[in-house]
């Protein structure tokens, strides 16, 4: 995200969202494409600078991208097979460096690393949103996980969701599930995409699917594939926000009612 024109096309739509009166911006996940923090720093920098990097106006998690390097892990483990504690050690460290480079948006306050899941309550005049966000990306294994694309969301979290005083912080909210990976997993019914499909896919998304419902989940927004959809599962919701690299104009727009209604679109701008 180094290109000029990248960054004016940032510029754009972030002006755009103020002239709008967006009320919350959700990026979930893959600011960089590298693991890299100076990529981290440029949506952090252009956030602030349209006065939209606050807890309340946006939320950000990490995509595989944003914590796995994937050329430098098969160069190290090629050169020295370290140990699979080694890297997972290393993998946790990036992920809490990411947490905390993001900290503001996560927890609103100081201190505290443990960022994954968190749940952001926002009282708007008309209805008060729960945004819960889990951690999908899954360390790199060079069999389980060649491209590192592979997502899990670890059974604690899943767990940390259905404990009493969460469920009780989350009535009389609209919810919504934040992730990096998606639910669905197949773009085509092509045969030779469903053979290289799994290396993308979300491992337990069935039992992910269970903790949605056990919070009333409405939506689910996530990222990972290129592409602009949405999609129903048992009556919740899937909208994958696309890609602001392969498409810096368009985003998706979520209108929510006072009766937990909602409508979603897709906006591309002039
Ligand atoms: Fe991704």
């Amino acid at each position: 995200m180094q290109d000029r024109h990248q960054l004016e096309a940032l510029d754009r739509l972030f002006d755009h969202f103020n002239a709008a009166g967006v009320d919350h911006l959700v990026i979930s996940g893959d600011l960089s494409s590298n693991a890299d923090q100076g990529d981290w720093r440029i949506v952090k920098e252009k956030l602030a600078a349209h006065g939209l990097y606050h807890w309340e106006k946006s939320t950000v998690i990490a995509g595989n991208h944003d914590v796995i390097n994937l050329e430098e892990e098969m160069r190290f483990y090629n050169a020295l097979n370290p140990l699979p504690l080694l890297r997972k050690r290393a993998f946790d460290r990036k992920l809490t460096d990411f947490s905390l480079f993001f900290q503001e948006l996560i927890t609103g306050e100081e201190g505290g690393s443990k960022a994954f899941p968190f749940v952001k309550i926002i009282n708007f005049p008309s209805v008060r949103i729960a945004i819960t966000a889990l951690n999908s990306v899954y360390p790199w294994y060079p069999a389980e996980n060649p491209l590192g694309a592979r997502g899990l969301i670890t059974s604690g979290q899943l767990r940390a969701l259905s404990l009493e005083h969460v469920l009780a912080s989350l009535r009389e909210c609209f919810v919504i599930g934040l992730c990096h990976h998606a639910y669905r997993v197949y773009g085509t019914d092509s045969l030779i995409d469903q053979a290289f499909d799994w290396t993308m896919e979300l491992k337990n998304r069935e039992e992910f699917l269970v903790a949605m419902k056990v919070i009333k989940a409405k939506l689910v927004l996530h990222g990972h594939f290129h592409r602009f959809q949405s999609y129903s599962v048992d009556g919740i919701t899937f909208i994958n926000g696309g890609s602001f690299r392969y498409s810096p104009q368009r985003y998706s727009e979520l209108l929510i009612g006072r009766e937990g209604d909602f409508e979603q679109k897709f906006i591309t701008l002039p």
